[in-house]
């Protein structure tokens, strides 16, 4: 399809706190340890907000005006914002519009998009659309996550509370004329039937009263659930498949790649796909042993580490490709 403008990336910044926990540090809270971690994850250690000081759109909002910073933009420049995340602040209204509030942002649209681990790939494709059809020319997407604080931290929940991590990322997309450049293409996909294999489902607003008589509160479903053996199965089947997907519509080959950031759920995962790809190491990034699986922002995080290492220049094919609870997934490949 011919259009006017491509939707480049024009800046990033990230926003991960302080607080550094080891798989030793976890394996004082429950029955783990750093090598049954390490082996099954590629996991050395994750961040932790400051507990009642941190939050989702507090980091959120911080990466952000890294973001906008690095793109050498004002506030006022930004025309619309996406904001993915499964752990926002409330249940309603999004992180988005508390980013407006905390940047101080002109009354623009702000949209919150629940699509978990996939939650960047969507938004940056949301984001591209409206830079293609020329509405909007600078478009704030960001993705955080808080999962200290929905992890269930004992040996019922530990084999997901040593995955998960809390941070955030965000980007600048903006318009550019110079069609050689920018998201050349994103796909998304979804598969429905699997919805409960990894999700959290209480508080349920499919009951009357959501905390108090909620007979469902006290139970197993107040804690996020996963089924890891057919989320790893699926993971590492459709990553690759939406990447070939992104290729095979841009007449591109895996060797075109030059840098491959895989959602960074699980370093084994990271790796099958690497695999079935045929890629080499120098082909794919991976940063999962310092962060764990920040889920929404682990894409961002990830590209702003590799841009700040210098792994991304301009003219370099990257290519983003994630998978998480929906299922969801998808690829998008970007011409720097
Ligand atoms: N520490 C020590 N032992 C543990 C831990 C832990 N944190 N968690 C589970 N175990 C125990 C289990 O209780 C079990 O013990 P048992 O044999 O006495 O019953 C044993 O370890 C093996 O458990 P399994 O669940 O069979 O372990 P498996 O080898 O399948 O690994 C894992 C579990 C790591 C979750 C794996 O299934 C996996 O990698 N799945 C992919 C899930 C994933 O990466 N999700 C990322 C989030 S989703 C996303 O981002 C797409």
């Amino acid at each position: 399809m011919g259009f006017q403008y491509h939707s480049i990336i024009s800046g990033m910044g990230k926003y991960l706190p302080d607080r550094v926990v080891t798989n030793d540090d976890l394996s004082k809270m429950f029955d783990t340890n750093d090598e049954w971690i390490t082996e099954r994850t590629g996991i050395k250690e994750r961040r932790w907000v400051k507990y009642g000081e941190e939050y989702t759109s507090t980091m959120g909002t911080e990466a952000a005006r890294r973001a906008i910073e690095d793109a050498q933009l004002e506030a006022d420049d930004i025309d619309f914002v996406v904001f993915a995340t499964l752990t926002p602040d409330y249940p309603f209204p999004g992180c988005g519009v508390m980013v407006q509030k905390n940047l101080g942002l002109r009354n623009v649209g702000a949209l919150d998009v629940r699509n978990q681990c996939a939650g960047f790939i969507y938004a940056l494709s949301i984001a591209d659309q409206f830079i293609k059809t020329g509405m909007y020319k600078n478009i704030l997407v960001v993705g955080a996550e808080t999962q200290s604080n929905v992890m269930q931290k004992t040996n019922e929940g530990r084999d997901m509370a040593v995955i998960f991590g809390d941070g955030a990322a965000a980007a600048v997309v903006s318009a550019t004329e110079d069609l050689n450049r920018g998201i050349l293409t994103s796909n998304m996909h979804s598969e429905g039937a699997y919805a409960e294999e990894l999700a959290l489902q209480e508080p349920s607003n499919r009951h009357e009263f959501r905390i108090e008589g909620n007979p469902e509160l006290t139970g197993a479903k107040q804690w996020p659930y996963m089924n890891g053996r057919n989320v790893f199965k699926h993971a590492v089947t459709r990553m690759p498949e939406s990447v070939m997907e992104a290729l095979g519509e841009t007449n591109l080959k895996t060797d075109d790649i030059d840098l491959l950031i895989p959602h960074q759920a699980n370093l084994r995962i990271a790796e099958f796909v690497k695999q079935k790809l045929g890629l080499n190491d120098d082909q794919v990034f991976n940063n999962i042993q310092k962060y764990g699986n920040t889920t929404a922002a682990s894409i961002p995080i990830a590209l702003c580490e590799a841009k700040e290492k210098g792994l991304v220049k301009q003219g370099d094919l990257v290519c983003l490709t994630a998978f998480g609870s929906g299922f969801v997934w998808g690829a998008t490949l970007i011409r720097w």
